[in-house]
């Protein structure tokens, strides 16, 4: 039986098998701690703080106790995450709770590696009740930075408020935590471990997820592009994850050649780095596709691989449009949307330049609040496949996460697709041509964000609070500057399917042309609070189309440090970040 088994294990030379008949748990006796609620992405801390005794431990325990039995007895569930400090002491740590807890089997990355977008669609191909992945996503790795963990369920999506909630309550009360003895599982070589009833299986990172890949894109027609030598392409994995993916797509199956890729070994601390996909923090990138002669496409993704950027040569192409370019090429260029997609959505803060495809596509369209898991329903209700957010998240519903890689083929199906017939020679059509083509059919949604990081938590709720009396104050037809104000409100969304309602989700002010300031804050950091602004106006003139987004957008920014009173609140004279 025990050989049956072991056959049916994709062969590797690396493959291993052990097995040992007892699994002994052990009750450890713990005390509740303080902090442990999930915010816009999972629990994300300073990895000091993960490492402190139990902490992690009580996190993870409480979760087996907000699950119902069968999402875990017996069942499957994956483990990854993106290869940064301290992940591989907590996957063995989390593997003998899961045993503990009676799980049946647990499916981990060799070397703990999976990016984000892996294990959703690992838990989807393979039927898992659900996954954790170890990632605190974009923010820095390393001894002095963050770790994080957020769990996933059975349809690979992010688990929704009404778990976390549940994991948050009974971090409060927790008292013991079931963990199994057994020895740690050696997470370097493809293969299986058993232990009693309880099984560990090591599987290669990269093949569901690549199988998964070649289904929704036509490989062959990016191929004939990535490989022409009048086309070339910088990937940025920035020392995270990707760097794992990297190499086997876009260099072994699409023939990139293989400097294609920069920053590609996955690095415990990221090479010092941020792996943020912006422009302040990809640097590398930036500077290559800025450069004299530089690349004709470059992208990059972030720490767990579901962020991505895209560049032309010496264009950037801001992530609201991205998802608004994919959605309009989406039909001729990608095999999986063939028959037209179901439905777009994009969160709020996101420009509306996907609402104008959708309205030319006549397609169904949702605006949700920021955070990937307000698709997830519409997806799985089938009225929802491409989405996206400003924060260069694009993805669709081949998988529950939004998903950097697939971006990166879906942009290069595009332009593949454009170019399929050009000779060798032929001037080829651009990324920045596709954009400003875009423009020209649908009029361009000049948008930008301003980031204020690590703000003094106080002043920065106290700026909030203001504006939330501000907009309890006003009324349609205000005037703010040269602006006259349509609406102003604290996003509230109600979940079309299961009725959920969210409220408080961002101050925006929508003026009667359309333009809109909106203010947030950052459901993502892990030390005190980030503001972020997000600017938009639209422009349908063509012939104004060709300005810097900055200069399009100063009317609107200065409006909006004004009506904020921004630099009262935080002190802060500039922002962190510009995108
Ligand atoms: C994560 C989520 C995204 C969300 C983003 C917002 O990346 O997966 O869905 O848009 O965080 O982050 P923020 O820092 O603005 O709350
Ligand atoms: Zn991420």
């Amino acid at each position: 039986k025990i050989r049956q088994h072991f056959s049916a294990i994709k062969a590797s030379s690396s493959t291993t098998f052990t097995e040992s008949q007892d699994l002994k748990v052990n009750t450890i006796p713990t005390k509740p701690i303080e902090g442990q609620k999930t915010g816009t992405s999972g629990l994300r801390k300073k990895v000091k703080v993960f490492m402190q005794e139990n902490y992690l431990a009580n996190w993870i325990q409480a979760l087996f106790n907000s699950l119902p039995p069968e999402d875990y007895k017996n069942a499957l569930l994956v483990l990854g995450g993106d290869g940064r400090y301290f992940n591989k002491e907590a996957a063995q740590l989390i593997i003998k709770i899961a045993a503990g807890n009676g799980v049946g089997k647990v499916l981990v990355g060799k070397e703990g590696i999976l990016s984000t977008p892996a294990v959703s669609a690992i838990i989807r191909k393979r039927k898992a009740k659900g996954g954790f992945i170890m990632s605190a996503s974009h923010n820095p790795g390393g001894p002095d930075y963050d770790w994080g963990i957020k769990f996933n369920y059975s349809s690979g999506q992010p688990a929704p408020e009404s778990i976390t909630d549940e994991i948050y309550g009974n971090t409060l009360s927790i008292s013991e935590i079931k963990l199994a003895d057994i020895p740690d599982v050696d997470l370097s070589s493809v293969g299986v471990s058993k232990y009693g009833n309880f099984s560990v299986e090591i599987v290669d990172p990269v093949s569901d997820y690549l199988d998964l890949m070649e289904e929704v894109f036509d490989f062959s027609l990016i191929k004939s592009l990535v490989s022409r030598s009048d086309f070339r392409l910088t990937f940025d994995a920035m020392h995270a994850v990707t760097g794992a993916y990297a190499n086997p797509i876009f260099v072994d199956k699409l023939r990139a050649s293989p400097d294609s890729i920069c920053n590609g070994v996955p690095l415990e601390d990221f090479g010092h780095g941020h792996p943020d996909p912006n422009l302040t923090y990809a640097k590398d990138l930036v500077n290559i596709m800025y450069s004299d002669n530089g690349p004709d496409f470059g992208a990059a993704s972030d720490g767990d691989g579901d962020r991505n950027m895209v560049l032309g040569r010496q264009f950037f192409v801001t992530p609201s449009d991205s998802v608004a370019i994919i959605a309009a090429n989406a039909q001729e260029s990608i095999p999986y949307f063939k028959s037209g997609p179901k439905g777009l959505a994009r969160s709020m803060p996101t420009s509306g330049a996907l609402d104008r495809v959708a309205e030319k596509l006549n397609l169904p369209f949702f605006e949700v609040p920021t955070g990937w898991k307000f698709f997830g329903n519409l997806m799985d209700a089938g009225t929802l496949s491409i989405c996206g957010e400003e924060s260069f998240g694009t993805g669709s519903d081949h998988i529950r996460e939004k998903d950097g890689i697939w971006a990166v083929l879906a942009w290069l199906s595009i332009i593949a697709y454009r170019n399929k017939n050009k000779k060798p020679g032929e001037k080829l059509v651009s990324v920045s041509d596709i954009v400003k083509e875009h423009w020209a059919t649908y009029g361009r949604n000049y948008f930008s964000r301003y980031d204020y990081e690590e703000c003094e938590s106080e002043g920065a709720n106290e700026m909030i609070n203001y504006l939330r009396d501000l907009i309890s104050k006003s009324k349609q037809g205000d005037e703010y500057g040269d602006y006259t104000l349509q609406l102003a409100d604290d996003f509230k969304y109600t979940d079309p399917v299961d009725g959920s309602v969210v409220t408080k989700q961002g101050v925006r002010f929508v003026f009667t042309d359309g333009s809109r300031i909106i203010f947030r804050l950052s459901g993502t950091g892990s030390a005190g609070a980030t503001v972020r602004i997000y600017i938009e106006q639209f422009e349908p003139d063509v012939s104004k189309h060709d300005l810097d987004a900055q200069v399009a957008l100063k009317p609107l920014i200065d409006l909006a440090l004004t009506v904020s009173k921004l630099k009262d609140f935080t002190g802060r004279e500039k922002p962190t970040v510009i995108t």
